[in-house]
Formats: structure tokens, sequence, C-alpha cells
């Protein structure tokens, strides 16, 4: 009898002290179910996919939606309930394809900021491109008339340029940059179609033998595609949300390798690991359009939230541009509106564990991506970007053609994954001691308590 109960006391205290041991080990360990999962080549064919396959994906456009159709069937695939959020924005897009000496897709930007110039509807107008020099009075030749014409940026204003084109009969206007970057170009009241091209495409079509189709069209609708996982065990939900969130549109001319469909992809992978991990709160992956022009997108998903759900919301984890290889981008800034909030501090800690400390600056005060529309609505968010040491400064093909495959950095991308999604982790996962978890109701603050250091135990209370 005495040595049964010896025994028992005996697997009690076993228990307790793996229970303890368990406690102790968790923060890494949960750690690496995450980050032993990503898969760079993964997340590099869908960077491929997005920026290749389809392209320039400017807000409301039909490449924009192609991917949005791409995201919520990848989103399906993983078992997620997927919602497509529509929304209105008004925007225009101009595509040049070559049709002699061979078919090739040129990108223009239509227009300037104030982009006012005439539709040509989905047919577009083909015609010969002829080369009309800098687009001085004298420089247009007769077989400009009924054509387009081509001008070099450098010696006229755009209204002058664009206005001797009208007056020589060309039916469009191309005006070249001279240098690989895209502008904007207004040229006053314009009545025939016009856009700008960087100076690359400008000689591929220089010639004389060049016929091209343009096409100008106007889009209305642009969209958010939505996948929502709630815990599997009603029971261990505490109610809260998180939000993993990455917009998948770009700017005119950027193929968006970077920026960002880096993020995207991210956001792909870390929805195809946190699918099968135990949680104790509901985790939304949030793939956000018409970003570039104003976080139209992001701010429409806060907009439609009740005040209840704002509340529920704890943290928005942003990525955007998270897979740089510009040389000096070494270093993975967490911008966010708020200074030290969950999303910084979850970060911080998670580079710790995973020994990336030195590449983390968290947090820096920034904007300018959908973790402010977030920040807006009143809850904590932050963009995970790389940035310059100092300066913060971003590569030198933001925002330009130059934003593809070649620029993207493998060790990066795994890197920012591997910090956001065990910083994620560290707060869905359940009984996380990197949280105390309020049940009395929402809208509490959350308190972080450090992580437990280091052979430090915590005995659990029996
Ligand atoms: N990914 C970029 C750049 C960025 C991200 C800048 C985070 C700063 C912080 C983003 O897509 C972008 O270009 N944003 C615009 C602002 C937006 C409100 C149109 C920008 O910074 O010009
Ligand atoms: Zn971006």
């Amino acid at each position: 009898m005495k040595s049964r109960k010896l025994m028992s006391t005996v697997l009690a205290v076993v228990l307790v002290t793996a229970l303890a041991v368990a406690a102790i080990a968790s923060p890494a360990a949960f750690d690496q179910k995450i980050v032993s999962q990503i898969s760079v080549p993964r997340m590099m064919e869908d960077v491929r996919y997005l920026s290749e396959d389809i392209g320039v994906r400017i807000a409301s456009s039909p490449e924009e939606e192609m991917a949005s159709d791409y995201i919520a069937d990848v989103f399906q695939k993983y078992g997620y309930d997927v919602e497509i959020q529509e929304f209105p924005y008004a925007n225009r897009i101009a595509y040049v394809t070559m049709l002699e000496p061979e078919m090739k897709k040129i990108d223009v930007r239509i227009g300037g900021s104030r982009t006012n110039a005439p539709l040509t509807g989905p047919e577009g107008i083909t015609g010969k491109v002829v080369d009309c020099g800098f687009g001085g009075p004298e420089e247009f030749p007769a077989e400009v008339e009924g054509n387009i014409a081509l001008i070099r940026r450098g010696q006229q204003t755009f209204v002058n340029m664009y206005n001797n084109a009208r007056a020589a009969g060309a039916v469009a206007v191309l005006i070249q940059n001279y240098s690989w970057t895209a502008f904007s170009a207004n040229v006053g009241t314009a009545t025939i179609p016009y856009a700008t091209l960087n100076d690359e495409a400008g000689e591929l079509l220089r010639g004389g033998n060049v016929v091209i189709n343009y096409k100008s069209i106007q889009a209305d609708t642009s969209r958010n595609v939505i996948a929502t996982r709630k815990p599997d065990n009603k029971n261990k939900d505490t109610g809260y949300v998180v939000v993993l969130s990455a917009h998948y549109d770009s700017v005119p001319t950027a193929p968006g390798a970077n920026d960002n469909g880096s993020g995207t992809a991210a956001l792909l992978e870390l929805a195809r690991i946190l699918k099968s991990q135990p949680i104790d709160m509901e985790i939304r992956f949030l793939a956000c359009g018409a970003e570039e022009v104003g976080l139209v997108g992001s701010r429409y998903y806060v907009s439609q939230l009740s005040a209840q759900e704002r509340e529920r919301i704890i943290a928005n984890y942003n990525m955007d541009m998270v897979a740089t290889a510009g040389e000096a981008q070494s270093l993975l800034y967490v911008n966010t509106l708020d200074g030290d909030n969950l999303v910084a501090r979850t970060a911080r800690a998670a580079a710790e564990r995973l020994g990336y400390s030195d590449y983390l600056l968290a947090p820096y005060h920034r904007g300018s991506s959908d973790h402010q529309a977030f920040y807006e609505g009143g809850i904590e968010g932050g963009n995970f970007i790389w940035r310059e040491p100092g300066t913060a400064a971003l590569e030198p093909w933001y925002h330009q053609p130059h934003d593809t495959m070649e620029h993207i950095s493998q060790e990066r991308f795994k890197i920012a994954a591997d910090i956001v999604g065990a910083a994620c982790y560290s707060v869905i996962r359940p009984d996380t001691p990197s949280l105390i978890h309020s049940r009395t109701g929402y809208g509490e603050t959350i308190e972080l308590i450090e992580f437990v250091p280091e052979g430090v135990e915590e005995v659990p209370e029996i």
C-alpha cells in the first residue's frame, strides 16, 4: 500500500516535471512547428506566377482580378472559408501590344496624375508608331496623320508635345521618358488618348516598322480576398482575432515581384502552415486590393467591421516588400504608428528566439501600407518591410519595371516569413505564455508578459 502511494507520488512528480519542462521548452519549440515548414521554393513560385504569368496588377484591372482569383483558389485548396469582398474603385488602365514586327506586351502608364485622357474602348486603336523626335512643331512627319505619335521627353513641355501631335493628325500619343522610371504627364485638356512609357519600352517601338494596338479602359471594382479559420474547439476560443495581410496589387509598369508579390506569397505560405496548427483565436488572412492607390482595400475592409469586430481584432501583421535583394536593404523594419505595440513586441521576441535579432528593427514610425488602415480603425498593426539601416531607403527599382524576380532574395524571404510566422503563432496558439488572455470581455488591454528566461522554472499549478 505504502509503495503504491510512493509510486503514485513519484508518477505525479514526473508528470508535473514533464509539464514544467514542456512549458519552458515551448516558445522555441512552437516556433519550429512553423518555421520548419516554410517552403521558399513554394513562395518563389507564387511570386513568379504573380509577377511574370500575370504581371502588372493595377488596382481594379483584369490582371488584379486574375490575381484575386488565384489567391482565393489557393486559400480554398487549403480548406479555408473564403470571401471575395468587392468594393468600388474607379481606375483607368492602358495597354500597348506590339503587333509587328513581333507580338509583345509593352508596359505603359496612362495619362497623368489627374488622368483625363479619353478612352479607346476594348478594341483599342491600331496604328503605326511614328517617331516624332522631341515633339517640336517641325518634327512631325506627314505619316503621323491617322497614326500613333511617339515623342521623346526632354525639350518640349508635355502640353506642347501633346498639342503639336494632335495638330499633326495623330490619333494617340506616347511620351517616352529619358530614363527607365515610370512617370506621370499632364498634358492639359486631352481629346485624344495618351500614355507614357519608359525609355526601354520607347526604344522598342522606335524604328519605323512597328505596328501597335493601344487600348485604354475604365475599370470600376477592386477586391479583397479573405480566408478565415476559427478555433476547432469552441471551448478554447478566446474570442480574439488576428489578421495577417498583404496587398497583391501593383503600380502601373511594375510587375511587383517584391512589392508585393513577396508579401502575398508569404501570406499564402503561412496560411498553408497555420491551417493545421491548434489555435485559440480566430485567424484571418487578408489579401488586399487597391493598396497602391491609397490603401483603398484595407480601409474598405476596416470600414465594414462592426465596433465589436474591431475590438476583437488584437493585431494586424502586414507583409509588404519582404524579399528584396537590394544590397542596402538589409534590415527588416516593423513599421507601426502606435509605437511598441503587440506586433512589434512579438516580432522582437520571435527574432530573438530564432537568432535573427540583428536583422530586425521594431518598432519604426511609418505608415503607408495596409497596417495604417488598421491603426486608423483603432487596431494595433505593423508592416514588415526590408529597408536600408539608418536611411530607411527602399530599393532603387521600387515601383519600377525592374521590380522583378531577379531582385528577390530567397534568404531574406525566409527570414521575414519566419519572423512573422513565429510572432503571429506566439499570439494565436492555445495557452500561449506570451499573452494573458482576458476572458472578461472584449476591448481590454492585452498584456504581454516577457518570455520566460531560459532556466527559470515555471511550475504549473495542480
Ligand atoms: N510597399 C510600398 C511602400 C511602403 C510600405 C512604404 C510601407 C512605406 C511603408 C507601398 O505599397 C506603397 O507604395 N505605399 C505608398 C503609399 C500608399 C498610401 C499609396 C507610398 O509609400 O508611396
Ligand atoms: Zn507595397
